[in-house]
């Protein structure tokens, strides 16, 4: 691009705030360690309660207090609830809990994150995303090969396979995670084809790399900030950093594959790198759906996101 995909995702997020559940905390919204010893008014839980429509239990009321105090709960190591009086409950809560700035609340209650047990789509999307990982093991492998037969610089090449190695690693981080999450990834197969043309691996390229893997490293991001899930956002905080690297590679295969086409094999590669961006407001809107522990991003959000996204590798 000419290029820059970094630069990108970052003007594209910085261009949407309300991308991030936490708003103005995106550099530090690190959880933190808090301990809670309050006596509250039980009118004022009531009101909170009445309107989620959820009973008190102590977990809740650990969350309603420590949200007055701008703080949402990710993680409870322990909870007591007693009731002192008619008017007054005793709280002691200790978790950990980041900072959220006032008018911009979740918009996904942290309950229903947890606790994850087997079976849950938590742990079936994360199996799914390995076995994507997986696959694109086998895809940068072929990438590689494509590549030495039509004679690109070796650097593409070895950075190609350098790339697999990434997926590898992704692909057992999540599938690890995915197991604790009671599902094991199914194991990706590729079918034996042809070597393609170099305009057809420029078209495959465009579409696939500069466009949606992309546009997955701007999302894998968006999960190193948001997801509820520690272990999740520890997880795609390593993964971000390689997607950039590949969304960037592919960007530096389309440069080079470009460059020896013609006019017309030009186009049609940018024909299709156009209606593949054209789709990427309704994809991220889908994919925005994904269980909070995993990113946590409004549809309306996510869908602007894409917008800018797409505005500015659409200019690149
Ligand atoms: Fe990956
Ligand atoms: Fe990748």
């Amino acid at each position: 691009v000419a290029s820059d995909l970094r630069v990108i995702v970052l003007a594209s997020l910085v261009a949407v705030p309300s991308a991030f559940v936490f708003g103005s905390c995106i550099l530090s919204c690190a959880p933190k360690p808090f301990e809670l010893d309050e006596v509250v008014d039980k009118k004022d839980l009531e009101r909170h309660l009445k309107d989620s429509a959820a009973e008190m239990n102590c977990e809740r009321v650990c969350e309603i207090v420590q949200g007055s105090h701008h703080h949402e709960v990710t993680r409870l190591d322990s909870c007591e609830l007693e009731i002192v009086s008619p008017e007054a409950v005793h709280v002691t809560c200790s978790g950990n809990s980041v900072f959220v700035h006032e008018g911009r609340r979740p918009f996904a209650r942290l309950e229903h994150d947890r606790p994850w047990s087997p079976g849950t789509p938590l742990g079936a999307t994360l199996a799914e995303l390995a076995y994507l990982e997986a696959a694109s093991v086998l895809a940068f492998t072929e990438l590689a090969d494509q590549l030495a037969r039509l004679g690109a610089p070796a650097e593409l090449r070895d950075r190609c396979l350098a790339a697999a190695e990434d997926e590898r690693r992704h692909a057992s981080l999540l599938g690890a995670l995915a197991r604790q999450h009671g599902v094991t990834p199914r194991e990706p197969r590729a079918h034996d084809r042809e070597p393609p043309p170099l305009v057809e691996l420029a078209r495959h390229n465009a579409v696939e790399g500069c466009v949606f893997e992309s546009f997955a490293a701007l999302l894998a991001v968006v999960r190193s900030l948001t997801a509820a899930d520690e272990t999740v956002r520890m997880a795609y905080g390593s993964i971000a950093e390689d997607e950039l690297r590949h969304g960037q590679l592919a960007w530096d295969i389309h440069a080079w594959a470009c460059a020896q086409l013609d006019a017309r094999a030009r186009a049609s590669v940018h024909a299709d790198r156009e209606r593949a961006i054209a789709t990427l407001p309704a994809h991220a809107r889908a994919l925005s759906s994904m269980p909070p522990a995993l990113q946590r991003l409004r549809p309306d959000a996510a869908e602007q996101l894409a917008h800018e996204f797409a505005s500015r590798i659409a200019a690149a």
